[in-house]
């Protein structure tokens, strides 16, 4: 089977996705820092811990283990903090990519998926948003995941490096066939904070209601972690039948109002949530919803998490097993 090497595998996503590689039977190997992530999420891989900026460490790795392929995850993801903090961002998911890129490029690796982020097209002119719109970021996070999409292109022209970029839109719940769930810290993402609220009746802030949408709130593209780890086994698959680079909008095509979430939480959970309304948050644009039909023609993704009840039902289990 496959050998797939995965950064940043202790974290939300990439648990989720190595979980699922080593279900359906490729070699996994996780290298992570564990700066944001969990070492119980590591938990019975082999498992190595160190900063993607260690090049010579990385390349090492990456040399013994004879990788088919790599799964890039290691990044921070929080847009406020990186607006406090550019050169954090840059440092650590451009230059740690970079230093990736160079280990692959002398280990002789050239296969790799990237998360990327809707956060690359900022403020959209117009939703569902194709993989071809304008890339105009307007957060030093989409600007550093910019960066290295750049720098693919390019690896791909000079080195051979064929890579997968999967732009995400809002990653959400647990997987329902293991122990993992979204444990982020601080926690930046609606469905757990709403959850969190539900079950300490501590009110969640939400930014703004007067947005140009229907019930004033902000609309997203929730794609379940789920069909987001499938998407990666289809993107590693494509590239190991010797694919060409691509680039796919990962989200399910269908928009849900922040208040429309709520209702949801409240449909599964049966109690109230409580929340407060707060001002904007700058650099939020109104509706971010992805045009996924690339990801679903090319490579026969299919979401199976469409409801945002599903999605949440999910989401509910992890958190109330957590709170127990
Ligand atoms: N969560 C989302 O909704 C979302 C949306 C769009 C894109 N993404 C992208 O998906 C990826 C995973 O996101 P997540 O939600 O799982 O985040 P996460 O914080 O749960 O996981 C990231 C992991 O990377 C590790 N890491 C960070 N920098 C590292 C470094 N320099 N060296 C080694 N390890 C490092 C952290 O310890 C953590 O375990 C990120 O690249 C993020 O930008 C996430």
């Amino acid at each position: 089977m496959p050998r797939i090497l995965v950064t940043g595998g202790a974290g939300y996503i990439g648990s989720h996705t190595a979980h699922l590689l080593r279900r359906r039977g490729y070699e996994t190997t996780i290298v992570d820092d564990l700066s944001r992530g969990h070492a119980h999420n590591v938990e019975g891989f082999p498992f190595h811990r160190l900063n993607l900026r260690d090049t010579a460490a990385l390349t090492a790795i990456l040399r013994e283990g004879s990788f088919d392929a790599v799964i890039h995850f290691a990044a921070f993801i929080a847009v406020g903090e990186s607006a406090q903090a550019p050169e954090l961002y840059f440092l650590n998911n451009t230059g740690g990519s970079f230093s990736l890129l160079e280990a692959m490029a002398t280990a002789g690796i050239n296969r790799l998926v990237f998360s990327s982020t809707a956060a690359v097209y900022g403020t959209p002119e117009s939703t569902p948003i194709p993989e071809d719109a304008r890339i105009a970021p307007v957060s030093p996070y989409g600007e550093s995941k910019v960066m290295v999409e750049r720098a693919l292109e390019w690896m791909d022209r000079y080195r051979g490096l064929r890579s997968v970029v999967l732009r995400y839109f809002n990653a959400c719940g647990a997987d329902p066939e293991s122990p993992l769930g979204e444990e982020h810290d601080p926690e930046t993402h609606l469905i757990p904070l709403l959850l969190r609220a539900v079950l300490t009746s501590e009110p969640v802030t939400i930014f703004g209601e007067d947005y140009p949408t229907d019930d004033g709130t902000c609309i997203r593209d929730y794609i379940h972690v789920r069909d987001l780890a499938e998407a990666h086994i289809l993107a590693v698959d494509h590239l190991l039948r010797g694919g060409a680079s691509k680039v796919y909008n990962a989200g399910v095509g269908q928009g849900y109002s922040v208040k429309e979430v709520i209702r949801a939480v409240e449909g599964v959970t049966g109690r109230s949530v409580p929340f407060r309304v707060g001002p904007r948050r700058e650099g939020d644009p109104p509706a971010l919803v992805a045009s996924s039909t690339r990801l679903q023609t090319e490579l026969g993704w299919k979401p199976k998490y469409t409801s945002l009840a599903a999605i949440v039902e999910t989401a509910w289990r992890f958190a109330s097993r957590q709170a127990r």
